[in-house]
């Protein structure tokens, strides 16, 4: 979402004349979007607000001003305090109002002081925001934002607000408009995007399913994602959608945090492990090719290692072909952050090392699981090397192979020839037929 953001700020910026620049010396304008799901990226931002403000100083002495601003959720739950701490900011504002960014520039630029936007305005940023512009043959929809969940450890319900569901039409138009300049996959934004709602024609409102099968109308359009999905909120259309519609790809992230009914239940998630491990079945059953990924807490205040054995338990059935963990991180204002029971860090390490030991493990085997399979992959850019080229598998997976950039932005047939910790590599069928491989 925060990729999607900045791009979103950059075409606002675009169309008041502004362009990007390599270097941050040599802007008059720097935004640090900004993260406050953990304490480690929210304090990241201090740091590189120190570094802000050396260039920003030497900018001065040559007579030109920086404006340095700090967006995003940092932005929006630190407010006033981002200016008490780093004064030589200037503008500080929300995910909720960076279509405002031209005003706010604008009387920075008239008035000494500094600007502060942390509202969530009534009306919502999409309706002022400039066309999205594709580039390259991947893109971003943003459908939904904020969540109701208020799971205990997060603070996404209060940085990013209640949900809001963008209307249908307009998602599809902004899908049509992206597959009109040669975008050939979409991926559909929310935190919760599977809570997904959306005002329709004639009154009606249409579930994440609907949209999906409708945006899989649009010629052009060859695949459609959507991220990030809240296990209690996969209902069985959005299940039946991966089984009928073909460019729905089959690869899901869906975070189940924890493998401990107790750990869940304080979590305040709406499903248990034996919920989740149904929901896997009946997607399985729906797409028997369907990969998994999973985000996961270790360290959650009152985890026990019974408790975290339950997790280990969970990742061994389900079989994850990618996942992202991390340690609890107590965030200010979250109900979790006083609960008692809190695990000490070491424990959290020793805990994280291990799940990722196992996962790691998974995803191995999943990529090593790809070999000698062909799979359609979408060629996104040039690879490091003179003459490679990386896309995406339906499964996500990055894959290399040696190809002219004829095939930058196409969609084509690679035979899979290895499987390694986090990429494939892929040759056309042609030049690896099936018989070389068994024999390789
Ligand atoms: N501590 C650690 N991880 C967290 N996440 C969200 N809040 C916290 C926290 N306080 C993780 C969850 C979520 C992902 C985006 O970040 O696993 O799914
Ligand atoms: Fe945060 Fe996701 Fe829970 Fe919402 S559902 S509160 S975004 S972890």
């Amino acid at each position: 979402m925060n990729v999607y953001d900045s791009a979103r700020m950059a075409d606002v910026l675009a169309a008041l004349g502004y362009v990007s620049v390599d270097a941050p010396e040599d802007a008059d304008m720097v935004i640090l979007n900004t993260c406050h799901i953990r304490e480690k990226a929210a304090e990241k931002v201090y740091s590189e607000l120190g570094r802000l403000r050396a260039l920003k100083e030497a900018r001065a002495k040559r007579g030109k001003r920086m404006v340095l601003a700090v967006a995003g959720c940092v932005a929006q739950a630190q407010g006033d305090e981002i200016i008490r701490r780093a004064p030589f900011v200037d503008m500080v504002f929300g995910p909720q109002v960076y279509h405002r960014l031209g005003e706010m520039a604008a009387r920075i630029s008239r008035a000494a002081g500094s600007e502060i936007d942390t509202e969530f305005p009534a009306e919502p940023k999409f309706d002022h925001l400039p066309e999205i512009k594709a580039s390259g043959p991947s893109a971003f929809i943003t459908v939904q934002e904020g969540c109701d969940r208020f799971c205990t450890f997060c603070v996404v319900p209060y940085t990013r607000g209640a949900e809001y569901s963008r209307p249908a039409v307009d998602v599809l138009a902004e899908a049509a408009g992206l597959a009109r300049h040669g975008v050939l996959e979409i991926t559909f934004l929310g935190q919760n995007v599977n809570a997904y709602r959306g005002e329709a024609e004639m009154g009606e409102s249409w579930g994440l399913a609907r949209l999906i099968s409708e945006a899989a109308k649009i010629s052009g359009i060859e695949r459609i994602r959507y991220t990030t999905s809240y296990p209690a909120e996969m209902d069985d259309d959005l299940i039946a959608a991966h089984g009928r519609v073909e460019k729905l790809m089959p690869f899901l992230h869906l975070p189940v945090q924890s493998g401990s009914a107790k750990i869940l239940k304080a979590m305040n998630r709406r499903h248990d492990a034996d919920d989740y491990r149904r929901l896997v079945e009946k997607l399985r059953r729906a797409r028997p090719d369907i990969a998994l990924s999973s985000d996961f807490i270790v360290g959650f205040p009152g985890e026990t290692d019974d408790d975290f054995k339950a997790t280990l338990k969970l990742v061994e059935e389900t079989g994850f072909a990618h996942s992202y963990s991390f340690k609890y991180s107590p965030r200010p204002g979250t109900p979790a952050a006083v609960l008692d029971g809190q695990v000490e860090d070491a424990l959290k390490s020793e805990r994280l090392f291990e799940l990722q030991a196992l996962l790691d493990r998974q995803r191995l085997a999943f990529n090593l699981s790809c070999q000698g399979r062909v799979m359609a992959v979408l060629f996104e850019r040039r690879g490091r090397r003179p003459g490679q080229l990386v896309g995406r598998s339906p499964y996500m997976q990055p894959v290399h192979a040696s190809l002219t950039d004829d095939f930058l932005g196409t969609i084509t047939e690679m035979r899979i020839t290895d499987g390694f910790a986090n990429s494939l590599q892929g040759a056309s069928p042609e030049n690896a037929p099936e018989t070389e491989r068994l024999t390789a």
